[in-house]
Order: C-alpha cells, then structure tokens, then sequence
C-alpha cells in the first residue's frame, strides 16, 4: 500500500498537498520595473512566475514615499491573467510631481522585491535629468556588467531603445546559451523574456528608477520592416509581429492602453521633464517601408550598397517612421524648453564606408529623404536643443546633425549621441576607423567597447559620458569612463570635454 509517507520519501509529487509546493515557487522571480513617469503618475509591472498558477490571479501593489512603506501614497489591485503571461501592469495616478517613491507587488502568499521609481517634474518646475542611454543586450554574447554599473549612477530614468532580446538560437560554444531555439510563437518570446530578465544585474537596474523603452528588430526578427520578413524562409512575418508585440507588452513596464491588438500597438510616445527637456520615443520599426534594393531574392532586408547602384534609396516616398508617426513628430517639439532629446533606435548621421558613397540600408543611411525631412523640418521650427538618441549599430558614435552631410560647411542643426550595445558583439574597430575620416561630422566611433552613455541634462548644458565595459565576458567587471562630450543648447553640437 502506498502511504503518503512513502509518497514523500521516493520525491513523487505529493498531489494532495499542492499549496505546500506552490509556496515554494517563486513568484516574483523576474523582478519588478517602472515606467513611462509622467508629473502625477508612471507604470509599475510585474510578471508572476510558476507553472501551477491560476487563470486568474488577484496581485496586490503598494506605493510608498519611504522604502519603509510607513507612508502609502497609493495602493490597488490588478487582475493578472495567463491570456496575458500573468503580467501586472498598474498605473498609479494623482502623485506629487519631482518625488521618489517605492513600490512592490504582493500575491500567491509572496511579496515582491521593492523597486524605486519617480514621477517627472511638474510641467513649470526648474529641473535637471541623469539619463542612461542602452540598446544590445544580447544574453549569448556577454555579461551584463553595464547593468552593474548603471543601477548604482542615482539615475532619473533609463532609455533603452531597442534589441532587448535577439531572437536566435546561440552556438554551443556560447558564453551563456539562449533557451529555446528560434523564436517563432508565443511561448518562445516569452521565454526568451523570462530567461533576459532572471538575469540579477537587469533586473537591479530596472528596479532603480523608471524606463522609457522602444523595440528593434530583433525583438521579433532580424531586419524585419513593417510586416515584411527579411528571410527567405518563408516566415509569415504579421504572425510572428502579433506573438512577438504581446509577449514584449506582457514583459516591459507599458499602460494597459498600449496593448497590442492583432499585432499592431502604438508606442511612440513622448514626456515633458518640467522645464528642461522634452523626451520623444519613436518606433521605427512596424510603420517602415521595406529597405531599398534588398538582397538577392529577397523583398526586404538590408545590404551595404553603393547609393549610385541603388535608384530607390532616394526615393522621397520611402518612409522610416510612417507618415502619422513624421507628422507628429514634426508638430510636437517643444520651442519653449532648452532641450529636445530624441530617443529612437539607429545611428541617425550619414557615415559612409566609402568616398562615393556606400551605406547599409537598415538604419538612416537607407531611407536619406525621410531623415532630411525630419531634419529639415526641425531646422526650420529652430528646434532647440536638438540631441538625437540611438543604439542598433553596437557601437558608441558621436556627430553632428545637419540637414545635407554632404556640405561640410552646411549648418550644425543638432547633436547625437549613440550608445554601444550593453553585451552585443560589434564590428571590427579598422573599418570605423578607415570610414570616420569619410565622415568629418563624426567625432568618434567606436565599435571595440561595450557599455553605454550616461547624459547629464541642465538647462545651460548637456553632459555625455560614453561607458565602457572592461571585460564584457565578467559580470563583475569594471566600467570606465571612455570619453565625455559636453553640448551647449544654444550652440549645436558635441564637443569634447
Ligand atoms: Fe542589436
């Protein structure tokens, strides 16, 4: 006769006391984060975790002003569902502009770690911003040892802006091996998640202060565009988007009005930092037209082409970021603050492999008359303080903005800084340094170093520090300081400090 004794001794599963087992599976294993911060409110998330879970499930969170949680500022429940990964996301509202405040999750008998987060300034209130820029963090590649760093620089707010997963298998001589093949359903991305976001370094930094996310291509394909694949595998790419867009809602810190919809979800977005800075977060990835000239047999995907071998590259109707997303950007910068900064997800300046002109067609370089257009546009409001944000090239650039980079005498209308990838390989440091003198509105490129950009927003000037990994194979691994570049609002362009 079995006896549940012998049960409990041979390790059988004790089916008559689930709750006993339940009590042991972490709840909140892959952490909590913050986002979107607005003057009166923000987005906390989180996700449960365990197989055994409920199809419904009642999550509890509290926001205090102390770590102590002595003082409540606001509380609630949310309703976490497995159509949805059984994520949370709750949207405090009516809080103090310019305060900190602490937060955690509560459910299944568990509580969660505490997260720290904030509100913006009130729309007139003097301010300044620390702001970390990020992008690349693919898990095979490397430690994440900037994370590290960045969750102990007493930052306001994070920018990643794009690659926060890749969707590839990794090679068994890989660091740390991806689980899981090619992502290709829902249940892939969302352990694909789940496996970026047990990692302890990810999860601190995302625990230190509010993010502001866009996605890249690989958080659904390589090189995809709009609904076009970039693979000849014949991939029914609008399926992938739609299972790809959920799981990257039921993992990030988004308003429960962003959920995506047959695979469409409006993210861009921006938020006014009190007086100092405008933030504006594009998506240029699900509005663009496919990429110009692709591969052989292919419809779309990109190639480093000479622009003379290529009609289509110039073709004024080719679009980037879709007509609705140009508009609004071209209607909603601020002119009565100093600083405009915009966060998207590519390098935004020309850089050219070659004197006649050679360019790889998935970023900017591949759609020049939707950049002159934004450009232009900007020019002629007399944008202030015009700082672009960018990643996708794994590599640290620094340039100026012109309207034409072809007229080396032409107006400097705007900075960017690009940051480097987090852990993601970059390309051979010889060719940026045979192509920058190709380029004179390029200050730096430097695709050897892995880390990210930290900006220091004032009113009378914008400090950059470009970060750099030591050893991105050691997750304890030193960050140092590679280079710092200062820009003057009323005089455009980086220079260095
Ligand atoms: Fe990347």
């Amino acid at each position: 006769m079995t006896t549940r004794r012998a049960l409990l001794t041979a390790g059988a599963s004790p089916w008559f006391i689930p709750r006993a087992w339940a009590a042991d599976t972490p709840r909140f294993a892959l952490g909590v984060a913050s986002g979107q911060p607005r003057a009166d409110g923000m987005v906390l998330w989180t996700r449960l975790t365990g197989t055994d879970l409920p199809t419904r499930v009642d999550v509890q969170w509290e926001l205090a002003h102390d770590e102590g949680f002595a003082r409540i500022a606001a509380r609630g429940v949310e309703l976490a569902e497995a159509a949805w990964a059984h994520s949370v996301h709750a949207e405090p509202g009516g809080l103090e502009p310019g305060r900190w405040y602490w937060y955690r999750f509560q459910a299944q008998g568990q509580r969660s770690r505490i997260g720290r987060t904030r509100t913006a300034p009130a729309a007139d209130a003097t301010a300044s911003l620390r702001l970390a820029l990020a992008s690349c963090q693919r898990w095979d590649h490397g430690h994440y040892a900037a994370w590290r760093h960045l969750a102990r620089q007493d930052l306001d707010l994070v920018a990643f802006v794009g690659d926060y997963i890749y969707e590839y298998p990794s090679s068994p001589t890989a660091l740390r091996r991806h689980s899981g093949g090619l992502l290709l359903d829902l249940d892939g991305y969302r352990e694909r998640y789940a496996q970026y976001k047990s990692d302890p370094a990810l999860q601190d930094a995302h625990a230190a202060c509010p993010w502001l996310l866009t996605w890249d291509d690989h958080e659904v394909a390589n090189d995809y565009a709009g609904t076009a694949s970039s693979t000849p595998l014949g991939l029914d790419l609008a399926r992938l988007r739609t299972a790809a867009y959920q799981a990257w809602w039921e993992h990030q810190p988004l308003a429960k009005a962003q959920r995506p919809q047959a695979g469409v979800m409006r993210l861009y977005d921006r938020l006014d930092w009190g007086r100092l800075a405008r933030v504006h977060l594009l998506d240029d990835r699900q509005y663009r037209d496919v990429q110009a000239c692709p591969p052989l047999l292919r419809s779309s995907g990109s190639r480093t082409l000479f622009a003379r071998d290529c009609a289509a590259l110039n073709d004024p109707a080719r679009t980037l970021l879709g007509r609705e997303q140009e508009q609004w950007l071209a209607q909603g910068w601020s002119l009565d603050r100093p600083w405009n900064l915009l966060a998207q997800q590519t390098l935004m300046a020309r850089f050219s492999s070659d004197p006649a002109g050679r360019y790889w067609t998935d970023g900017w370089d591949g759609y020049p008359a939707a950049r002159a257009r934004l450009l232009g546009a900007a020019a002629e409001r007399r944008v202030p303080g015009l700082v672009v944000l960018g990643g996708d090239v794994h590599a640290h650039h620094v340039a100026d903005l012109k309207v034409d980079f072809d007229d080396a005498r032409g107006t400097v209308i705007g900075s960017e800084f690009c940051s480097t990838s987090i852990s993601s390989h970059g390309r051979k440091q010889a060719a940026l340094d045979q192509a920058l003198p190709l380029n004179p509105h390029m200050h730096l490129a430097r695709s050897d170093v892995r880390g990210a950009i930290v900006l220091d927003v004032q009113a009378q000037q914008l400090q950059a520090r470009l970060l750099a990994v030591d050893d991105p194979t050691d997750a304890g691994s030193p960050v140092r300081e590679l280079a710092r570049f200062v820009v003057d609002p009323k005089q455009p362009g980086p220079q260095r400090a």
